[in-house]
């Protein structure tokens, strides 16, 4: 079966065309440009240029694939979580191409198709999913707008063990380069200049990683680094120390990351670490998720990084399982799911 997924939750207007678990075409139009003179993801701004991105998108991801509208099977798109404006245009226009066609639609959970983003991965050139090898996992899922731990204890059944009770890690990046005066989204930015910077030059504080839950906090971590910068102000006319607090920062945001998905996937038993979500870009995390997973004789699945961030790809694939495991197709009447919680 051939099917076409749109993902428009956030920032990223995205068409894929996925058939038999690979992945045949994914396009994706990022937005950050718009918003980076905003700070930060202005909704109305997103929902707008959703509409303009959306059929160019599509129609490219459709010429890429080879495939025309008439030969697709189904047609999946997210249904939530997510901006509500910009949910509304990449759902709304997927049941209305079902409509149509008269084929089965499949609202998908954000969240959910994070969990299989990292199975996508294995098979670079023709994108095919490796479903064939799927482990129970604990998977991290960390990105501007969510820092959770999931348990995935088979395909489509899964359990949150923990999430942030208040920022996201990514968003602890993108507010500690506002402090410091760098572009958005910081986290990329963030994870260049650490690369030349000491992690050790400050302590940062490492919130609730000795807590015996697997929920994550980083707004205190962005107080600090606040209360930091105004304290020694002469620390921003220095690139080197400015290198040094990047570090610092990155280094406490990536040990607690790391250490809590280690000791769930430990206490939860299983044998496979999985990650997904624009934080999973960042090149400390990769290495220090590796180098702790190897040591606790864990294998780790991480997802590349055009399928860690926001895309239809992955909406695409999970639709794909779902279908295949005889779930119902989603109503056309059905509306988006604003605070939809990944049970
Ligand atoms: O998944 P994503 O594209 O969108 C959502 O937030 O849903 O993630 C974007 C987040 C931003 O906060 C961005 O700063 C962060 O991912 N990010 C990174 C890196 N690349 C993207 N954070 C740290 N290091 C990176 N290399
Ligand atoms: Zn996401």
């Amino acid at each position: 079966m051939t099917l076409l997924a749109l993902e428009t939750s956030c920032d990223e207007t995205s068409a894929a065309v996925v058939r038999d678990g690979a992945v045949l075409a994914n396009v994706v139009a990022s937005q950050i440009k718009l918003h980076a003179e905003y700070g930060g993801v202005v909704p109305e701004l997103a929902a707008r240029e959703h509409l303009r991105n959306l059929i160019p998108v599509v129609t490219a991801a459709l010429a890429e694939a080879g495939v025309s509208v008439a030969q697709l099977g189904a047609v999946a798109a997210t249904q939530g979580p997510g901006l509500p404006g910009a949910l509304m245009i990449g759902f709304k226009a997927a049941q209305a191409m079902a409509f149509v066609l008269g084929k089965p639609f499949l609202g998908v959970h954000h969240h959910e198709a994070h969990l299989y983003s990292p199975w996508i991965s294995p098979d670079a050139a023709s994108g095919r999913a490796d479903f064939g090898n799927f482990q129970p996992n604990v998977s991290l899922i960390v990105s501007g707008g969510h820092t959770m731990l999931v348990l995935v204890e088979a395909e489509l059944k899964h359990r949150v063990l923990g999430e942030t009770v208040d920022d996201a890690a990514g968003e602890c990046f993108d507010k500690t380069g506002k402090l410091i005066g760098l572009p958005y989204p910081a986290g990329p930015v963030i994870d260049r200049l650490a690369e030349q910077g000491n992690p050790k030059a400050y302590d940062f504080p490492r919130p609730l990683l000795h807590d015996a839950n697997d929920d994550f906090s980083f707004s205190g971590l962005k107080t600090s680094v606040r209360y930091f910068v105004r304290d020694n102000p002469g620390i921003l006319d220095d690139n080197q120390k400015i290198r040094d607090l990047c570090a610092s920062v990155q280094a406490a945001i990536v040990e607690v990351l790391v250490a809590k998905t280690i000791r769930a996937a430990k206490r939860n038993g299983v044998h496979c670490v999985t990650a997904s979500g624009g934080v999973i870009c960042n090149r400390a995390l990769r290495a220090q998720l590796a180098a702790a997973c190897a040591k606790a004789r864990l294998t780790l699945r991480l997802a590349e990084n055009k399928f860690s961030t926001d895309n239809a790809a992955m909406i695409g694939i999970l639709a794909e399982r779902k279908l295949l495991a005889g779930k119902p197709p989603t109503s056309l009447e059905a509306e988006i799911a604003l605070n939809w919680a990944l049970a």
